[in-house]
């Protein structure tokens, strides 16, 4: 069934939930919605040769709660990218473009990251997307393949020539992978250059980073991916001091610890106990950041395999954290 809520205006767009490929779930979607926001949801990366070679139902169904939500794929050729595009169309709010991943076994064949070498490539299969589905398209991108290779202004450029709707730029390079800090100066002079709205990525993880990001690149909006995954509650924050300069406080502990709990019960639900605790392993990390001895509770946490025994560790986490306090 098609969504009632795939409509979308991009002007009203604050907040973008940044793909996360083996993080953002139905789950992880579903307490973004739970703790208030209306963010602009995207998929993670969906490979265009794989999807149209084998379309599994199950890659382009989401729920309502999903929308609005911006399809990603991933790929360098223009009929592949084309035809999978035309695939999720019916599904999907808007088509997202990758040409930002970093990760080897992508760029060797042209994909992701790789794709900021070949721009005008990159523009053709913009514009190619967005004649055949008439769905709003936009790209993510990084400064450039190296920092001696930084075209992220060219770049965003032939991309908005193209009729790209907005851009959003992750302001590390590809050989920076995901180290050092993002560059958020120089997604404020892409801003300077281009019409079409702009969304800052890299480094947003509290509504204190929103604020200093947006005055630095006086951006459109921001997207946000790792600072989403301890604590739901981010996106809904920001979203409430753009509209009504409202500053809810950060979850404490406690809260994020429900938090925790409960993301941790659905994921069970929505996988079983045996993968859904696999699975909750990359956000332990996440939620517990902040606190003394972070490193060892985590290390114990990661070894269990029964909900009880997390639940039960998290209980003590909690209760240590009271008595210091
Ligand atoms: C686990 C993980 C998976 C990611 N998957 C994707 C992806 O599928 N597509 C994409 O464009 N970026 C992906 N990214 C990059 C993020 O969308 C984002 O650009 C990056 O993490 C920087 O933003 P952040 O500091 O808010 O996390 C991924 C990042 C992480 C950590």
């Amino acid at each position: 069934m098609l969504s009632k809520n795939k409509e979308i205006n991009i002007n009203e767009i604050k907040v973008i939930q940044a793909p996360l490929a083996g993080i953002s779930d139905v789950v992880f979607r579903g307490m973004i919605r739970k703790y208030g926001s209306k963010c602009l949801m995207t998929t993670e990366m969906i490979s265009s040769e794989m999807l149209c070679n084998n379309p599994n139902p199950k890659i382009i169904q989401f729920e309502e709660f999903e929308y609005p939500l911006a399809f990603q794929l991933v790929g360098h050729k223009i009929d592949k990218m084309t035809a999978a595009a035309k695939i999720v169309a019916p599904f999907a709010s808007m088509i997202d473009i990758n040409c930002g991943c970093p990760v080897k076994k992508v760029v060797v064949s042209g994909d992701g990251a790789a794709m900021m070498k070949t721009p005008q490539l990159a523009a053709d299969i913009l514009k190619s997307i967005k004649d055949t589905t008439n769905l709003p398209v936009s790209a993510k991108f990084r400064l450039g393949w190296s920092n001696n290779e930084e075209n992220y202004i060219e770049f965003a450029k032939i991309l908005e020539q193209a009729g790209a709707d907005f851009v959003t730029l992750h302001a590390r390079t590809r050989s920076a992978m995901y180290e050092g800090s993002a560059d958020w100066k120089k997604i404020g002079l892409l801003k300077k250059e281009l019409k079409i709205p702009v969304f800052a990525n890299g480094d947003i993880k509290t509504l204190e980073d929103a604020k200093n990001c947006l005055k630095i690149t006086k951006c459109d909006g921001i997207s946000i991916g790792r600072g989403i995954m301890g604590d739901f509650s981010l996106p809904y924050r920001i979203e409430k001091y753009l509209k009504e300069k409202i500053e809810i406080k950060e979850p404490n502990l406690e809260e994020k610890i429900e938090m925790l709990k409960e993301h941790l019960s659905l994921e069970i639900k929505n996988m079983g106990e045996t993968n859904g605790i696999k699975f909750m392993r990359k956000f332990y990390n996440y939620y517990i950041s902040s606190i003394k001895n972070a490193s060892k509770y985590r290390c114990c946490l990661v070894r269990l395999e029964k909900e009880k025994e997390i639940l039960k560790v998290l209980d003590e986490i909690l209760c240590i954290h009271n008595s210091n306090h």
